[in-house]
């Protein structure tokens, strides 16, 4: 560990947590405390607090806790020793140098190592590409229409024709090949170690506290695949990051341009509009809505005019309402993408396009309009019943009101009628989750409930077990493996927790972001509030942790048994089984070491 407890507790308590979340939140006094919308899930009513009492915070929304320093590595994405530098700093704490040669330090942490060899490789392909070996690459974006201000800005680069240039001018560094690997930017095996990216013109992806976390690279021709991208690391997160997002950020403009690709961004960044994010070579993603919901309230739609471009709007629209971001499309017809428009009409035009995007909701409708051929009464009645239902989406009465009035000229259905529609379809909705529409003027979106006392409820207390007590790990999976979690979401838990207990490092918070339901992610959150302070003596303890285990396990072999499809296998399970009815042999004792 870097810090000492005291050093820890210096900055924890030199730090006023309201003060520092009210910088990232907007905070409302409410008695002792105060409470804010959450910036780690969606919601549009308040049900994150912070208690400056006891210097935490919570939200009963999607329950995420901790204290300043948590807080700062959750929202910033540092690690601890990052979140304490940068608490210590604004509190004017001095925390001493760690005094460590660099090859320990490298040693000590891969994460930090991983940024500096990105940050070597950007450089690395930047400098290529303003060298005569990269007069290529550099044609190429010169011929795209971009400036040298813009390629310096973006850091774009060239990768070489080599196949191992990177990795040679690395390794002399003195980097070694796990290091290497760990960045995703090598192939290394028993033939040898090669660069991922060559001939292609490079992309670097920086975090919002402009780092280089990955690379996307482009062919210069019409070879397949046009982009490659790094693979995830613990470094790249593809669902929790922008490309463009550290300059976005800063920007003045009321609102954000999400686009499909770093072309487009580069390019409306180049003509201005300093504003636009992509996503990172993968579909928009809830996660990345909530992020932007930190910077903005509303985002405008670019994504491309052919079919996918359509779908994937379709895709991002229902995230970026359910984050409370109001979404609205732009129209680049007849170009294909906000780079293409640019390049044509310049960026006056674009203003123009901008001015005139269209609401998002009335875009859906739009789209699904097109299915039916609505001079068929058949269709149209069709047609009509799916608009009502898709009216559900908004809970307000008054704005829904606003909607119908709306789509009720455009589509020549009565006002009165299409309310009637709704109402219907409301009530559908809500006899399936058994909650009538006159009680609340409202609907459930689903009625998912979680399933207490189940199975469910004893693979939570097992792994918050685990979590509050991780001297037990070793013991409890030589029984229970991950793969004896038979049900989501707590299969996926068990599975990113055992990873994290056999790294060596349990970061809970971590696990929750990976779960892109709200109700997903609130389920595993309680995994890590439940706390083991219950009055058991030891014995009772230790009775209680094997009954656990038995019945976790014993439900994953009659499972397995079950859905036996390898007749091979019934031998090895039926000897499980065995093994358990003899609870003797797998019984966890809570007093060896
Ligand atoms: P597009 O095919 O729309 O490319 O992909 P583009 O942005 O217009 O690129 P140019 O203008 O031809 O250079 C959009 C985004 O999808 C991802 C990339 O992130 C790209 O920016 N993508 C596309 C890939 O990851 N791989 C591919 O093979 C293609
Ligand atoms: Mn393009």
């Amino acid at each position: 560990m870097y810090y000492t407890e005291e050093q820890i507790e210096k900055v924890r308590s030199g730090s006023d947590i309201v003060q520092i979340i009210g910088r990232y939140v907007n905070l409302k006094r409410s008695g002792s405390g105060y409470v804010g919308l959450c910036p780690f899930h969606s919601e549009k009513t308040p049900s994150f607090s912070v208690n400056p009492a006891r210097q935490m915070y919570k939200c009963f929304g999607c329950g995420v806790a901790g204290s300043v320093i948590t807080f700062v590595m959750e929202y910033e994405n540092y690690t601890f020793p990052e979140a304490m530098q940068f608490l210590a700093e604004q509190a004017g704490i001095e925390l001493p140098k760690t005094e460590l040669t660099p090859e320990q330090k490298r040693q000590k942490n891969l994460r930090s190592t991983l940024v500096q060899i990105n940050a070597k490789a950007a450089a690395y392909y930047y400098a290529k590409l303003k060298s005569p070996g990269g007069k290529q690459g550099y044609d190429y974006f010169k011929n795209r229409g971009l400036s040298d201000e813009t390629i310096m800005h973006f850091g774009l680069g060239y990768s070489g024709q080599g196949g191992r240039e990177l990795y040679g001018y690395l390794k002399n560094q003195g980097y070694s090949d796990r290091e290497l690997s760990e960045t995703g930017l090598f192939k290394i095996d028993e033939h040898g170690a090669y660069d991922k990216f060559w001939n292609r013109v490079m992309f670097p992806i920086m975090d919002i506290n402009n780092r280089v976390i990955g690379f996307g690279g482009r062919v210069m021709g019409d070879a397949k695949p046009k982009y490659l991208n790094s693979p995830e690391t613990i470094l790249f997160n593809k669902s929790k990051n922008l490309f463009g997002l550290n300059y976005a950020k800063l920007g003045k403009r009321k609102n954000i341009i999400l686009c499909e690709g770093y072309m487009d961004v580069i390019a409306l960044h180049q003509a201005g509009f300093t504003n636009a994010v992509a996503s990172l070579g993968t579909a928009f993603t809830s996660e990345q809505a909530v992020i932007l919901k930190r910077y903005t309230d509303e985002v405008l739609l670019t994504y491309d005019s052919d079919a996918a471009g359509i779908k994937a709007a379709l895709r991002a629209i229902p995230m970026l309402r359910d984050a409370g971001i109001n979404a609205r499309v732009i129209h680049m017809d007849p170009y294909k993408d906000p780079d293409e428009f640019i390049k044509a009409l310049g960026n006056e035009e674009f203003e123009k396009r901008i001015n005139d995007a269209q609401n998002a909701f009335l875009f859906e409708i739009e789209v699904l309009r097109k299915n039916y051929d609505i001079t068929d009464p058949e269709q149209k009645t069709k047609f009509d019943h799916e608009m009502a239902r898709k009216l559900l989406v908004f809970e307000d009465k008054v704005q829904r009101d606003n909607y119908i009035e709306t789509l009720s000229a455009k589509y020549s259905i009565k006002k009165e009628d299409l309310r009637g529609l709704v109402i219907k379809n409301a009530n559908m909705a809500s006899s399936r989750t058994k909650k009538t529409f006159s009680q609340s003027d409202g609907y459930q979106k689903n009625g998912r409930k979680p399933k207490e006392k189940g199975i469910e409820y004893s693979y939570k207390l097992l792994l918050s077990w685990l979590v509050d007590s991780p001297e037990l790990f070793g013991k409890v999976s030589d029984i229970v493996g991950r793969e004896d979690f038979e049900e989501e979401p707590y299969k996926k838990a068990a599975e990113l927790l055992y990873e994290q207990f056999e790294k060596g490092e349990v970061i809970p918070a971590r696990i929750v972001n990976h779960f892109e339901e709200a109700d997903e992610q609130k389920e595993i959150a309680d995994i890590f509030q439940t706390t083991f302070k219950v009055n058991m003596n030891s014995d009772e303890k230790e009775r209680a942790l094997n009954e656990l285990v038995f019945k976790i396990k014993e439900y994953s072999i009659d499972k397995k048994l079950k859905n036996l499809t390898d007749i091979t296998k019934l031998q090895s399970l039926m000897i499980e089984k065995n093994k358990i009815q003899n609870r003797d042999k797998m019984h966890i004792s809570l007093k060896d070491g």
